[in-house]
């Protein structure tokens, strides 16, 4: 098998499955455009008495579906995720985290999400869905249902993402291969949910534990799961 790929080197103090998880983890982080043209990461965990060669996970040699659909969503530990039209939390690390996760990339949401948003999202793509023909909105793409909006963004090289809100998070959650998912670890009244996840079918890449501080009031988890 010829192997082009990013190539990570770690010096080896924790076990190989932290480390490959670990590898894992940049690997999805940073690469996914790697990860798009299908090149495949060469993972080397060095140890003091040997140098253990390439661990390439089955799934990654498996050339993605054009394109790949992501979904980026925050979620309470009950999946809600809004209220009255609006976010239930204020939480600048995941705002940072969802704008790290989606610059560059295509995005597309919602009216009712577009609305409470007010303007198109910079450095993205927007895609805006409405059953409404003569909504024109300007610096978005507006489409009357998300099949339209897959069908233009079929040839995307990167991955598009779905960013909400729950109407589309549900019709979407089948068709999508990777969740970027926040959970704010608090119980919220709300009138929207996420659709409640099967874990068995999903394989956590990563999982990042946060601790409440004076800019984020509630303790919160990124996760980054992808379908199995
Ligand atoms: N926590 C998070 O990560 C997060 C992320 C995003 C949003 N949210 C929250 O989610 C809430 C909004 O969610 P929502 O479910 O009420 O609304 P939404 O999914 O954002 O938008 C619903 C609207 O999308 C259009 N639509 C839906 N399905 C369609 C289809 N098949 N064909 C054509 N158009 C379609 C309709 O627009 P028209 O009515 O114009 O026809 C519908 O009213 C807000 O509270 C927001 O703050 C939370």
């Amino acid at each position: 098998m010829e192997i082009t790929g990013l190539e990570i080197k770690l010096p080896c103090s924790e076990s190989h499955a932290t480390l490959l998880q670990f590898a894992m983890t940049l690997y999805y982080r940073h690469c996914e455009e790697e990860r798009r043209r299908n090149l495949i990461p060469l993972v080397y965990l060095q140890s003091k008495e040997s140098f253990i060669p390439t661990y390439t996970n089955e799934t990654m040699t498996n050339k993605p579906k054009t394109p790949s659909l992501s979904i980026a969503v925050a979620v309470g530990e009950n999946f809600a995720i809004g209220k009255n039209n609006q976010l239930l939390w204020h939480m600048p690390a995941d705002l940072k985290f969802f704008k790290q996760t989606t610059s560059g990339h295509t995005i597309i949401m919602g009216r009712k999400t577009f609305d409470s948003v007010g303007r198109p999202l910079p450095n993205r793509r927007n895609i805006v869905i409405t059953r409404n023909s003569s909504l024109k909105i300007e610096g978005v793409e507006v489409v009357n249902s998300l099949d339209e909006a897959l069908e233009i963004t079929k040839t995307e090289e990167k991955p598009v993402f779905i960013v909400g809100g729950a109407e589309i998070y549900r019709q979407a959650l089948p068709k999508t291969e990777t969740l970027y998912l926040t959970t704010i670890h608090q119980t919220f009244d709300a009138d929207t949910f996420f659709p409640e996840i099967d874990r068995s079918e999903w394989e956590v890449v990563s999982a990042e534990p946060h601790k409440a501080d004076e800019k984020n009031k509630y303790d919160y988890t990124f996760e980054v799961l992808k379908r199995k």
